[in-house]
This record gives structure tokens, C-alpha cells and sequence, in this order.
């Protein structure tokens, strides 16, 4: 998220994993508008562990940019002709990395680079270590210019291994180089929270505990595992989402504001949030497991009957949580938190429900209710935020209606980028504010952690509901219930 950034310095942009699934579908079409944009002078070189030349890499990279069923354009072949390159990483032995190194060295030369480097570890968690230690122990860090350091999620499976990873990462990188990617951080609405609560004095002031009853979180997918059962089985919804998508959201939506709107002051901030809450109680955490059911009016199979999953997994599909920040500002304001693959619908929202009047005056309206304003932010889809407010029906009777008001991000400003055409332009500027430090990455594996050890009851949901039944529960007490949509 660029204020008045640094100008783009020429670098070579090292992708490793360059023939998997993220770099063909997420990164390439990023990259290539960035480059279309002519914002960054980069050249490309995949590195991957098949025997591909330039020529092979440079098709599959046109094809993986061509539209769906159609072939590439000539700008597209153009571009990879011009930019991409592939280098075999073989067995991945110290060898093939210092050759690695040496054809990184005589990309650069031949293409007149100044030896700025940004290598992206777009690969399996499992291969992190090993390539770090590979590309330290070659010195491919040690370059002319500045090196950057890219690493995908889930970043470690706990605290202990997320430790870890940091220290391998510290022996090669300063922290300043590393970019721990968290793709929610590099959404428009995400990234708009800042503006939207410290630019609008409206709100900032009624963001506390004086005015705020709950605060809920929810980010909900329809789809379920799809082909990712082997990652899946073994990461669950909490590693899979809370640890890091719903955790850098809710330090979004309750931090105070930095001093300064510069990287570690702001990550500063979100830390000190991670550090209030309270450790998470079983009575808190709901988990679940999609049964068969129907979404979007097509019957899909429950969970354990998914290809690649154990028909008696135990993995949670499903989370809902009950946090507590233990600050000055959120004391006694409950925060919940929901995700859960193969529920009703796609939408991420936060929902800040704000109390009710402290006396109320009006006739009480047909359902008896006293209400409450609230302002749901949509992340997605139909970004935007919705407010709603209470106002008089026209007629004699004193009778009050909710109303929402909308602003839509489509309707202002037309489609929204793609967060990683977001996240490499700030990574090619040096721009680490939307990227997860990593004391952040480990008070959120901290967190989590008491959830971690198997003990929470599985609870049962419908493909196509809002989730167990049981979650209910975890926000009765306060007399809430859970947002629908
Ligand atoms: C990823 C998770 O980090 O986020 C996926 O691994 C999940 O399981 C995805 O589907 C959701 O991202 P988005 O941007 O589609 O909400």
C-alpha cells in the first residue's frame, strides 16, 4: 500500500516452484500486468525441478496467460520472449544451487540488471527450509544490489515451527528483506480498514467500548476442498484461515492508530492487539465438519467422502471462535470469528454491532425489539460497507424502520485489482506494510495454539448452512446472533 513510494529499481524476480499451481494461475497474470503496467523494469526467471528450456518455460507461461480455451495473444508471446527465463534446479543438491546461482549471476549480466533480486519461494511449506538453506549456502542472496525475500503461506504449523523457520530465514535475511505474504492484506477492503476508521472521525469515535456491543468476523467459502485434500488433511481451517486470514483482519478492525503511517509502526500496532487477547478458552472455539449437502442448488459430498480425504477424518472444515481483546479500548466487547469451507455462501464481512440507546424512548416496534445500529464492511464480493441506521416511517404513528445505507467500491471506482498485482508491486517498491512481520506471525501461532492439541469436539454441518448448529451457542450469551450473508 504505496503513500509516495520509491521509485522502482530494474531487478531480476526469481520464482521458485515456478511450474506449480500459484506462480501459473496467481502470480504470472499478476506479474504480467504489473509489467503491462510499465511500472517495474523485471526480468522473470522460473526455477523449477523439470528439465524445461527457455523456449518451453516461455510457452507454458503464454499459455497459463492465454484466456480460458483460447491461445495467447502476440503481446503475450512477445512479453515471455522478451522477459521470462527458466533455470533446472535438478536434485536441489549444493551443487545444483551454486549452479543456480552462477545462471542467476549470467541472466543479470546479459540483461544489464544492476543485481537487485527478489526470490519468491512459491513452493510447498515442506520445501521452505531446504531452499532457504540451499540459496543461503550458494550465496544467491548475496548479491550486487538489494535482495528481497518472498515467502507464501502457511508460514511454520505452530509456534515451534514457525520459530524455526524464522531462524533459518534470519541466518541468511535481515527481517527487513523478508515479505511473508498473506494474499487478504493485499485486498482493496482489507487495506481500506486503515482509511476507513482513522480518515473518518465519525467512526474512529465510536470505535470502543462505549459504543461497540460485538464485533463478528466471518470469512465464508462455498466451495469445499476441492483437489487440495493432501494440504488440507493436514492444515484444517484453523491453520488453513484463523492463524493468518481472520487474525489480520481482526488486528485491522482493533488496533490504535500508529504514529506514523509507515511499515513497523503500523505492524507495531497490529502486534500489540495479538498481545491483548486473552488465551482462547475450549468453551470459546466451536470447530466443524461438512456433512453432504447442497450449495448454490447442486447436491456436493460431505467431507470425508471428498477424493484424496480419510473417510474418518477428524479435520475441521469449520471454525468459530470467541476472543477476548484485553485492551482499554475493547475490554468486555466480544470478538467472533467464523470461517468455514461449503457453507451458504462467498462473503468475507466484518460486522460491528454498536450498542443500543441506553433508554428507549419510542413505542416498541412490532417485533419488540430495541435496535442497533451497525455497519457491516464487505471484503468481498460487492466490496464496499453497508450502514444501518434507524429512521422514522412517514405517517402519523411513530413507527421506526431499519434502512442501510451503501457505497460500493464497483460503483465508485469500477473492478478492484488483484491483491498479488497489490502485494509484487510493494514487494518490487520495498514496501513492507502489507506483509506479515515476524514477531506478528508468531503471536498469532501463539494464539491459536491452545487449539491445536485435538481436544475441541467436532461438531457436524450441512454443505450449504452457516455451519454447525453449536456455534449459536458462542454468541447467545450477549443476545447475538451471526450475520446471514
Ligand atoms: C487461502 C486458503 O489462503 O485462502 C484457501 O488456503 C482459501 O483454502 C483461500 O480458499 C481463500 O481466499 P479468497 O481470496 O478466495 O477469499
Amino acid at each position: 500500500m504505496n503513500v509516495a513510494g520509491p521509485e522502482l529499481s530494474p531487478h531480476l524476480l526469481v520464482v521458485f516452484g515456478a511450474t506449480g499451481d500459484l506462480m501459473q494461475r496467481k502470480l504470472l497474470p499478476a506479474l504480467y500486468a504489473v509489467a503491462a503496467s510499465g511500472k517495474a523494469p523485471f526480468v522473470l526467471v522460473g526455477v523449477s525441478r523439470k528439465p524445461l528450456d527457455n523456449a518451453g518455460f516461455q510457452s507454458q507461461c503464454a499459455a497459463s496467460l492465454a484466456p480460458v480455451g483460447g491461445s495467447p495473444s502476440p503481446e503475450v508471446i512477445d512479453w515471455t520472449a522478451r522477459t521470462v527465463r527458466h533455470v533446472g534446479l535438478g536434485d536441489g543438491t549444493p551443487d545444483d544451487y551454486r549452479r543456480v546461482a552462477a545462471e542467476l549471476d549470467r541472466v543479470e549480466t546479459a540483461s544489464g540488471l544492476p543485481g537487485n533480486r527478489i526470490l519468491y519461494l512459491a513452493l510447498p511449506a515442506s520445501a521452505f527450509p531446504a531452499t532457504i538453506e540451499g540459496l543461503g549456502n550458494a550465496a544467491v542472496h548475496r548479491s550486487r544490489g538489494w535482495t528481497r525475500l518472498v515467502v507464501e503461506k502457511p508460514f511454520g504449523r505452530d509456534l515451534a515451527s514457525a520459530q524455526a523457520l524464522n531462524a533459518l530465514i534470519h541466518r541468511y535475511f535481515a527481517e527487513t528483506q523478508v515479505y511473508r505474504i498473506d494474499h487478504y492484506l493485499g485486498k482493496e477492503t482489507v487495506q481500506n480498514l486503515l482509511v476507513f476508521r482513522f480518515a473518518n472521525m465519525l467512526f474512529e469515535s465510536a470505535w470502543n467500548r462505549d459504543r461497540v456491543a460485538c464485533v463478528e468476523i466471518t470469512v465464508a467459502e462455498d466451495l469445499g476442498v476441492e483437489h487440495r485434500a493432501g494440504y488440507y488433511e493436514t492444515a484444517g481451517a484453523l491453520r488453513d484461515m484463523v492463524q493468518n486470514h481472520l487474525m489480520q483482519i481482526l488486528t485491522l478492525t482493533a488496533m490504535e492508530v500508529p504514529a506514523q503511517y509507515e511499515a513497523d509502526q503500523i505492524r507495531n500496532e497490529k502486534v500489540k492487539v495479538l498481545r491483548s487477547l486473552e488465551p482462547i478458552a475450549a468453551s470459546d472455539a466451536v470447530f466443524g465438519q461438512y456433512d453432504a449437502g447442497e450449495v448454490g442448488g447442486a447436491a456436493v459430498p460431505g467431507y470425508r467422502q471428498e477424493p484424496g480425504v480419510d473417510p474418518s477424518s477428524a479435520t475441521e472444515t469449520f471454525v468459530a471462535l470467541r476472543l477476548k481483546v484485553n485492551s482499554w479500548r475493547w475490554q468486555g466487547v466480544p470478538f467472533f470469528l467464523r470461517t468455514g469451507k461449503r457453507l451458504a455462501t462467498k462473503t468475507t464481512f466484518i460486522h460491528v454491532h454498536f450498542r443500543s440507546p441506553p433508554v428507549w424512548f419510542f413505542p416498541a416496534s412490532s417485533s419488540g425489539e430495541i435496535t442497533a445500529n451497525s455497519l457491516r464492511i464487505l471484503v468481498q464480493p460487492d466490496e464496499g460497507f453497508e450502514l444501518a441506521i434507524e429512521v422514522k416511517k412517514p405517517g402519523h404513528e411513530i413507527e421506526l424502520e431499519t434502512h442501510r445505507m451503501h457505497f460500493q467500491y464497483s460503483e465508485a471506482f469500477g473492478p478492484l485489482a488483484d491483491a498479488y498485482q497489490t502485494l509484487i508491486l510493494d514487494v518490487m517498491r520495498g514496501d513492507q506494510t502489507l506483509f506479515v512481520r515476524a514477531d506478528e506471525v508468531e503471536e498469532s501461532w501463539r494464539i491459536v495454539a491452545p487449539l491445536l492439541a485435538g481436544t475441541i469436539p467436532l461438531s457436524r454441518y450441512s454443505a450449504g448452512s452457516w455451519g454447525p448448529v453449536e456455534s449459536e451457542g458462542l454468541v447467545a450469551p450477549g443476545g447475538h446472533q451471526w450475520s446471514e450473508g
